[in-house]
């Protein structure tokens, strides 16, 4: 498919389901149990306490802010980024704090001189079109020692056989394995500090060395 149809089509998918996404894909695994725990070994692995610049990318309406929110200091700054203005339109409205920002832009290509403490990619990853190039992009937006993280809490087999069962528009985005990805974050000249591809939990984590 043409590139700038494939994203168009993308951008479409998910602005049509902006308006209830978090209760619709993660009310019922909310209230199952069990996902606070997963999320705390992200942030852990993000150093998410520390930081004091956080972007969050294909953010959607927010899933992760709440969660996000506690850990952060009263000066940390967390930017919620996606390429569906709907999805960020419903963010905005759903998280007033004065700590976040908001962006509409395509992970590949945001621009920004800001450099990040932390950078997640959470639930998100096998709708960005071009898995290097964003990677590379997002590497080069860590400050020094800055971490990049890509996590679901599915492994890559789990969440690839899920998207093959669901939306015509969705079901070929496939997430790689993390020995995959992780040798992309290698190519992008960012450490490996993680590549975890288990039942229940993805994380490959890269961290920009300090100097
Ligand atoms: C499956 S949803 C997950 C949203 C949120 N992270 C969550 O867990 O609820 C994927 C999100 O990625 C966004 N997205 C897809 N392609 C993107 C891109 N190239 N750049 C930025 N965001 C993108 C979509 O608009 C959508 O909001």
């Amino acid at each position: 498919m043409d590139p700038n149809a494939r994203a168009a089509a993308n951008r479409q998918f998910f602005n049509d389901r902006a308006v209830g996404w978090s209760e619709r894909c993660w009310g019922d695994k909310l209230r199952a149990g069990g996902l606070e725990a997963k999320l705390e070994r992200l942030f852990a692995a993000a150093a998410i306490p520390a930081a004091r610049r956080i972007l969050d990318v294909g953010a959607g309406d927010g899933f992760l802010v709440p969660f996000l929110l506690p850990c952060l200091a009263p000066d940390a700054i967390l930017t919620e980024v996606d390429v569906a203005d709907q999805m960020i339109a419903e963010n905005q409205k759903r998280h007033p704090d004065p700590r976040l920002r908001f962006l509409v832009a395509d992970a590949s290509s945001l621009a920004t001189a800001d450099r990040y403490d932390a950078i997640l990619a959470f639930s998100c990853f096998p709708h960005f079109a071009d898995h290097a190039g964003t990677i590379r992009h997002l590497g080069g937006l860590l400050a020094p020692g800055g971490r990049l993280a890509v996590c679901h809490l599915q492994s890559s087999a789990e969440m690839n056989h899920f998207h093959r069962g669901a939306h015509p528009e969705v079901s070929n985005h496939e997430l790689p394995a993390a020995v995959a990805l992780a040798r992309l974050f290698t190519a992008a000249d960012l450490t490996v500090a993680a590549a975890v591809d288990e039942p229940g939990f993805y994380l490959v984590l890269g961290q920009r060395p300090n100097s």
